[in-house]
């Protein structure tokens, strides 16, 4: 899994924040957004969710992709003196060449969590980092068939590419799994706003918002499993 060949991830994208993404050739889509991939982190999940301002967040997040959230996450837990516990799931891991790359100079690069996780990426799954008060699992998985944590989220990113093009992490049926992986009080965020997403995450029992949306992008989601 750590070489490049049939690399799914393509083309680096510089972003207007000084921040890159990646192509992804399997998807026909950017991982992260075109318009701030690094905004869209701290804005749509990190803010999103209250991980800015949580004493201990325990993140689940569908998918890693190219590690911008976790990086985005790492680093304000890190700038924060606070502990982070953080479980992802990615089941088509671009090359570890691709997220250094696209990390090169950015938040959380520079953190001996990250050096540590492109030196073992994609070596095996689940795949543990714990460098200090720091935990990183990445599980190398379909999360729609892997055991998700139950009642245990602060935060649950539901970053796995867009409603039209990979519609199954937006069903009802799954969308209803993620939130009982929500602790009570946790929220999950996602960029969609679509309506159909709205409605399953209120049928799962969340108490659904909109936000404004990030750059390029008019609104965002946040949904709250009541405590
Ligand atoms: C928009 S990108 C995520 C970007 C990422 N969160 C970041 O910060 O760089 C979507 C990711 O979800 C992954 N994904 C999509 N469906 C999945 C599934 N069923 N199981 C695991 N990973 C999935 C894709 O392979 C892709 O890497």
């Amino acid at each position: 899994m750590n070489g490049g060949s049939g690399s799914p991830a393509g083309e680096i994208i510089l972003t207007p924040d000084g921040s890159r993404t990646a192509l992804s050739a399997r998807h026909g889509e950017a991982y992260g957004s075109r318009h701030g991939a690094a905004g869209q982190a701290r804005h749509v999940f990190l803010e999103g969710t209250g991980t800015d301002r949580d004493p201990h967040p325990r993140v689940v997040e569908v998918g890693f992709g190219l590690g911008v959230n976790f990086r985005a996450t790492l680093a304000d837990c890190a700038r924060r003196g606070v502990p982070l516990e953080y479980v992802a799931y990615e089941f088509d891991p671009a090359p570890a060449e691709v997220l250094r790359l696209v990390a090169e100079g950015g938040e959380g690069a520079d953190h001996p969590v990250w050096a540590a996780l492109l030196e073992s990426w994609g070596e095996e799954s689940p795949l543990p980092i714990e460098v200090g008060d720091m935990r990183l699992t990445v599980h190398f998985a379909d999360v729609l068939t892997a055991p998700l944590p139950q009642g245990w989220a602060t935060a649950l990113y539901l970053d796995g590419f867009s409603p039209a093009r990979n519609p199954e992490v937006w069903t009802p049926e799954f969308v209803g799994r993620l939130a009982s992986a929500l602790a009570p009080g946790g929220v999950l965020a996602t960029y969609s706003a679509a309506g159909h997403v709205r409605r399953a995450l209120a049928a799962s029992g969340l108490t659904v918002g909109k936000r404004p949306g990030p750059p390029g992008k008019r609104e965002c989601l946040r949904a709250v499993r009541e405590a």
